[in-house]
Parts: structure tokens; C-alpha cells; sequence
């Protein structure tokens, strides 16, 4: 699988791929990571990439020509690749979509800067356009790293056990059990002491009534879910 930054700062991105487990599926070959700047396709004679608006408004907004010479180059290089946009004002990205993006062979995310993109580049090159939440970043470059980072651990042999996808929070409506790690008991806190009883029906029963009090307080919508999902199993 590989993944294409079209960014002004690709700075901003490559340290991300410079440690841990997505440095090892780099070099495992599991993946790979490509950086392409607008900038480079700027046929304005001081590399512009961006003007005021038209109509008005506050800022900047990035030409289309650069990004339309540079998208036309990253489509004929490979006619499979699947062109993201990030913007504030897009559906959610969600686990399932991290889920279905795993399986594709290429994805570029083209992230913009300063007031956004021409809304024609948009029109005219994006299979998908996402929001990472409703707040606004300084540009697309996290939110796309964002989608990279949940896309990835997705693909076969990213993650060292692959058991561990299957139990994750919005894998079902249901928001994951705490975790605790060794010591049992830690400045005179303990891990529920049924954890330690070894009885693994008992600790399943005991991790589902903690999801739920979880899903409860912090995502009670997902809730209804679970119900509604249930009432279709019946
Ligand atoms: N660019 C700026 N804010 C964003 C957001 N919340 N999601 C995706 N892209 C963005």
C-alpha cells in the first residue's frame, strides 16, 4: 500500500513515519510514504500557490493550477490511486472507513493550507472528502495523518498481533474495557480484583458491564445503537 502527501510542508508529515510501528511496516515493505509539493507544479514565475479570493472573504485560497497539473501527473503515474481531500467541511471519517481504505493499493491525501482549496480541484479529483471533527486545524496535514495512522494499522502484518483489531472500540457500538498492565497493585490501586481470579467467563462478563458503563457516560448514543443492532439480531 502506498500513501502520497500533496502538501506545501511535507516537514509537517515525515517524522510521523520516523519511529515506531509505521517505521517498521516502511521498512518492512508493508507500506510505503511519498511526498509531492504543489509548489513544484506553480507555473506562476514566483512559484505562487495561492491568491484572495474570488467574491471576497478573509485569506487565502489555493490556486487550482498547480494542483490540477500535479493531481493529472499522480493519476497517469497510477490510474488506481484514490484522491482524498481534508477539510473541516466533509463527512467523518470513521473506523469503518479506516477499515475499507485499508484495502486499497494507493491513497494520496491533498491537504490544504490557508483559507482551503479551489472548490474545482475538489469537483474535479476527489474520490473522497473527509473531516477529522468538528474543529478547525491550520491545514490538512494532522488530518491526514489522522487517516493514514487508522488506515494503516489495518493493513495485514502493520500491527504485531492482529487479534488486537478485532476487540477495538467502534469495532462495535461498545467502547472498550480498560486495560491495566502489571504491577496488580500500584501506590494502593488495584486491578479489579476479579481480573487477577484467573476465571476468564467471569472477567469477559465483567469487561462487558465496564464497556457499557464507559459507552454510557461518554458516547450514550452509541448505546442505541448496540440496541438497535441487537433488535435486528433477534
Ligand atoms: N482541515 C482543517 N480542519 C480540518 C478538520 N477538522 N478535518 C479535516 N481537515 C481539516
Amino acid at each position: 500500500m502506498k500513501f502520497t502527501f500533496v502538501t506545501l510542508f511535507s516537514n509537517l508529515v515525515e517524522g510521523y513515519f520516523q519511529d515506531s510501528i509505521l517505521k517498521r511496516a516502511i521498512e518492512k515493505e508493508i507500506m510505503s510514504v511519498d511526498y509531492v509539493n504543489p509548489r513544484d507544479y506553480s507555473k506562476n514565475k514566483h512559484s505562487k500557490v495561492d491568491d484572495t479570493a474570488v467574491g471576497g472573504g478573509a485569506g487565502m485560497v489555493m490556486n487550482p493550477q498547480p494542483l490540477f497539473d500535479c493531481l493529472d501527473e499522480l493519476k497517469k503515474e497510477d490510474e488506481e490511486v484514490h484522491i482524498i481531500f481534508l477539510t473541516p467541511v466533509a463527512k467523518p471519517f470513521k473506523q469503518n472507513d479506516a477499515k475499507r481504505l485499508s484495502k486499497k493499493s494507493h491513497i494520496a491525501f491533498v491537504s490544504g493550507r490557508y483559507e482551503g482549496i479551489d472548490e474545482r480541484v475538489v469537483e474535479k479529483y476527489a474520490d473522497e472528502v473527509f473531516s477529522i471533527g468538528d474543529y478547525i486545524l491550520t491545514g490538512g496535514e494532522l488530518a491526514s495523518l489522522v487517516i493514514c495512522d487508522a488506515v494503516s494499522r489495518n493493513i495485514e502484518g502493520v500491527l504485531g498481533n492482529s487479534d488486537s483489531l478485532s476487540i477495538e472500540s467502534f469495532e462495535t457500538p461498545l467502547l472498550e474495557a480498560p486495560s491495566f498492565s502489571k504491577p496488580k497493585v500500584y501506590d494502593e490501586l488495584s486491578v479489579p480484583s476479579e481480573y487477577l481470579k484467573g476465571n476468564h467467563s467471569k472477567i469477559r462478563s465483567l469487561k462487558l458491564a465496564m464497556s457499557e458503563s464507559k459507552t454510557k457516560f461518554f458516547r450514550p448514543e452509541q448505546l442505541l445503537k448496540q440496541r438497535i443492532r441487537k433488535s435486528y439480531e433477534k
